[in-house]
């Protein structure tokens, strides 16, 4: 409740706006992927290659539950998160869910230049393009169910948290609104 969520396609900058917004909003940073690494005491490639993606998935539900059950926080989830639509429900709750849409090739880009190199099991294949682009339209649907759709490419991060902060503001104003004129009309 009363957080804001990002969600996206791997690559999107969900982990790295979620950190600056949590530092921008003074609130609690929580990455899915990492809460569950902490959770089981495995890495997410692990879990894929030792248990498969069903396993990961059931997982990353009871991950969400927890994580949804808490309030003012920032939240970045994996990228096939949102696509459950039990997850989905959990994350919508009373939570502004923002949609960082990527194309393909920032993707591609993005996965070769990256520092960290972090293992991306879903992604590995002899097309990694063709097979991001597969899996963005498989998802495409799922995530419109966000709230709003912002466009990463080409922004650079410092425009993008303060669209992120001007958005969750006023989403905040708005909600402080309602609750003040519905328990004004109750009374
Ligand atoms: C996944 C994305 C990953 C991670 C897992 C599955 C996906 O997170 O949750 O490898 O299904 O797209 P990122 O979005 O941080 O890469």
């Amino acid at each position: 409740m009363d957080s804001l969520v990002l969600v996206g396609f791997s690559c999107s900058g969900k982990t790295t706006l979620g950190r600056n917004m949590a530092r921008r909003l003074r609130m609690r940073f929580i990455d899915s992927d990492r809460y569950i690494e902490d959770m089981t005491g495995r890495s997410i490639p692990e879990i894929f290659r030792e248990d498969g993606e069903a396993a990961f998935r059931a997982i990353e539900r009871d991950a969400i539950a927890e994580i949804a059950a808490e309030r003012r926080q920032v939240v970045s989830t994996g990228g096939g998160a949102f696509v459950d639509p039990v997850n989905r429900d959990a994350l919508r709750n009373g939570n502004l869910v923002v949609h960082l849409q990527v194309r393909p090739e920032t993707v591609i880009d993005r996965l070769r230049n990256s520092r960290s190199g972090r293992p991306r099991p879903l992604l590995e294949s002899p097309n990694p393009l063709a097979r991001v682009m597969e899996l963005m339209e498989a998802r495409k649907e799922a995530y419109t169910a966000a709230h709003v759709t912002i466009g990463v490419d080409g922004r650079s991060r410092y425009e993008l948290v303060g669209e992120l902060t001007r958005r969750f503001l006023a989403w905040q104003r708005q909600r402080r609104a309602a609750a003040t004129a519905a328990s004004s009309t109750s009374r």
